[in-house]
């Protein structure tokens, strides 16, 4: 069966390294039979400009419509005088939310190439490969009430509010012990339960749900711990699994570690492993258009795409494959170059890849 793809560029290098993803796509069209089709949509401050809305119904209606979702970045300068509620964010936010996208899968991955672009010692990143898996649809994020209010004495009064019930944490919690149980059997589960209410329930109900999974060992940390143990000995760790708003800051934290967080892709999944596929990295306003973004996160999320949501393990490794022998030949975009290396544009970097890919 044909697989559509809604393309969302959105806004900065988005366009740009959505290109090169799509020129990966066609290639594994016509070299390798992946039946797809595109079609593409608007988001973020791009959508707002057109549409006055950061989220258009259409796109809406194609992302519903659609098997799978291939994004750029969204975000800039630009947009950030605008009212919350029409922010590019709210984009991301109201994807996210809309699709019931609850389980965020986010790889960091040191390639052995890059290990110098770590600001960490090479031994202690070297063969890095943790996989953090972030609720992404609950928690702080999307509690009720939220807002800023004046009390009677004429101050302003900010709240935000962390729920979890127990269904939402049970499901991200058996995505924790799938994932790991295909990797190296460990979960580390993060919470903050010597505080907390909340996330003290969380604990309980990820310790219930892995009786259910006797062959992975499962561990608690509180989340201050975590933080300084990604940077202690982050090698410690298999999957990390963590609320909305840990998992935003613990996610960053890691990618930094493979000190390139261009290359890292992201997976955000329903519960019938429909995803949307993004780069970690941001819109990054400050070099778009100039034809030098790193497009290997987006890349290696239609890798994700491939494994995750189409069950194409083998034309998931051939693009992983590819990405590594660009990198081996010496190629970089300036982001991650370094002595001994050739620095190329986007759309060489993208070529190199097809290139790797017609070869394989
Ligand atoms: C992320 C980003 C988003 C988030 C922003 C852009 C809303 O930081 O995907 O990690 O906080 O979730
Ligand atoms: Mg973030």
């Amino acid at each position: 069966m044909t697989k559509k793809i809604a393309v969302l560029p959105g806004d900065g290098i988005g366009p740009e390294i959505i290109n090169e993803a799509i020129k990966v796509i066609e290639c594994l069209r016509d070299n390798y039979g992946f039946a797809v089709e595109l079609e593409n949509g608007l988001v973020g401050g791009s959508a707002y400009d057109e549409t006055g809305s950061p989220l258009p119904e259409q796109t809406l209606a194609l992302v519903r419509d659609a098997d799978s979702i291939l994004l750029g970045a969204v975000g800039g300068p630009k947009w950030e005088p605008l009212d919350y509620s029409v922010r590019p964010e709210r984009g991301l936010l109201g994807l996210r939310s809309e699709l019931n996208l609850y389980a965020n899968l986010r790889p960091a991955l040191l390639y052995p190439e890059l290990e110098a672009a770590s600001t960490l010692k090479p031994e202690v990143v070297s063969g890095l490969d943790i996989m953090i898996l972030r609720e992404l649809t609950g928690g702080i994020y999307f509690g009720e009430p939220r807002g800023v209010k004046t009390l009677e004495n004429g101050e302003r009064q900010g709240f935000n509010t962390l729920v979890y019930s127990e269904s939402e944490v049970r499901r991200i919690a058996h995505n924790a012990f799938q994932i790991a149980a295909k990797r190296n059997r460990r979960v580390c589960s993060v919470d903050k339960a010597n505080v907390l209410e909340c996330t003290e329930l969380w604990r309980d109900v990820v310790t219930e749900v892995g009786k259910e999974y006797p062959d992975i060992e499962l561990s608690h940390m509180y989340v201050d711990n975590a933080a300084m143990q990604l940077v202690r000995n982050p090698k410690q760790f298999d999957v990390m699994v963590t609320g909305n708003m840990f998992g935003d800051i613990l996610s960053d934290c890691a990618a930094m570690l493979t000190g390139s967080i261009s290359m890292l892709p992201s997976a955000s999944l329903d519960e019938n492993s429909k995803g949307m596929y993004e780069p970690i990295h941001g819109s990054a306003p400050d070099i778009s258009g100039k034809g030098i973004a790193n497009p290997l996160a987006t890349i290696l999320s239609v890798s994700m795409m491939l494994r995750y949501s189409f069950d194409e393990a083998g034309l998931a490794n051939r693009i992983d494959q590819a990405v590594d022998k660009a990198l081996k030949q010496g190629l970089r975009t300036a982001d991650i170059a370094s002595d001994n290396t050739r620095t190329v544009s986007t759309s060489e970097m993208g070529d190199a890849v097809v290139s790797g890919l017609q070869q394989s």
